[in-house]
């Protein structure tokens, strides 16, 4: 949240009333609204209990968030990250829907695991955990910058096996195909779902930032399914609101690649509406309702959109 008074383009208004799910008041108002500080326990290094009894030693308390296995949010807010605790990498500071990510793409110990774009490393370290330490977390990003925050939180996190690439991600299909179990594409965005952090974004936003996110988004959907193994699964995550940075793209891969299935996403104790059979005159596929959108005003946290998609087996491949 900024000070002074939440500015939203004309341009940005008018689009989120075209979405037919959305409440348009609830959203501005949690726009508004700070969010709550939210932290994973890191059971590669501790147990809850653990952690727990730590931290209140030192004057926290927390509330368990239902929809997540390891997921807490803490009281009083930002202090956790001076903590020595934090700083050993015994808990991560996250938010409790961008937690999701990594829980919904069902890691098994000795899964090889793709994080497309994984700088700073929040669902990496968190796929790290879920490894337990078997198997294999492949983290890229693009960014320098980035890759050095996404190296210091992996050792932070004692996820040791870990490798770090920078590439740019619409090239790993063509090198590493059909290599992984799981691959996540947490895609860059126009980041609609996370206005209360930065009222800029709100201001700033015209169609043609999600035009461009959106077809960086596909080229990197392709990529990140040409990576996975059949029978693997893959999830693609964004920040935002905008069907061109979500439907659409889910799309353009299940009109690429005959193989790919849409699975059902169910979240048990957090609302959410369904991905968007259509919008404006655009028709989407009928599975896109398996799809999650998480509206703030949903969780109290941030808005995402989660798609879920499976590689079938005996699939036909295309070029
Ligand atoms: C939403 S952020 C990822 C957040 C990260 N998954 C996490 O949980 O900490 C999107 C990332 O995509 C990276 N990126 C942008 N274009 C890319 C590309 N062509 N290839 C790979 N990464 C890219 C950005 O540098 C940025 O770090």
């Amino acid at each position: 949240m900024s000070d002074g008074k939440l500015v939203l383009s004309e341009e940005l208004k008018s689009f989120l009333l075209s979405l037919p799910d959305l409440d348009f008041e609830l959203l501005l108002s949690s726009y508004q609204s700070s969010l709550p500080e939210s932290f994973r326990i890191n059971t590669l290094k501790v147990s809850h209990e653990k952690a727990l009894e730590l931290l209140s030693e030192e004057g926290f308390s927390f509330i368990k968030i239902p929809w997540l296995r390891d997921g807490y949010y803490v009281k009083p807010e930002g202090l956790l990250s001076h903590t020595i605790w934090y700083k050993l990498g015994l808990v991560y500071i996250q938010g409790a829907v961008s937690m999701l990510a990594s829980e919904l793409l069902d890691v098994s110990p000795g899964h090889k695991v793709l994080d497309l774009c994984a700088a700073p490393g929040s669902k990496a370290t968190h796929i790290g955990q879920l490894l337990g330490g078997r198997g294999v977390i492949v983290a890229n990003d693009v960014s320098t910058s980035r890759v050095k925050a996404l190296a210091s939180n992996l050792q932070r996190c004692g996820v040791l096996n870990s490798v770090i690439t920078q590439w740019d991600g619409r090239i790993f299909g063509r090198r590493l195909r059909g290599y992984f179990d799981r691959v996540l594409l947490d895609a860059p965005c126009s980041a609609l779902g996370i206005i209360s952090k930065d009222w800029g974004v709100g201001r700033r936003w015209r169609e043609r930032v999600s035009l461009t996110h959106s077809k960086l988004q596909k080229g990197l959907i392709i990529s990140a399914y040409d990576c996975l193994k059949p029978g693997g699964y893959m999830i693609y995550a964004t920040c935002t609101l905008h069907p061109l940075e979500n439907e659409e793209v889910v799309m353009h891969l299940l009109n690429s690649r005959q193989d790919a299935r849409l699975c059902r996403i169910s979240v048990e104790g957090l609302n959410y509406s369904n991905g968007l059979m259509e919008w404006g005159n655009r028709r989407y596929h009928g599975d896109m309702a398996y799809c999650i959108r998480v509206y703030p005003y949903h969780s109290g946290s941030e808005g995402f959109f989660f798609a879920k998609l499976r590689k079938e087996v005996g699939g036909g491949e295309e070029a």
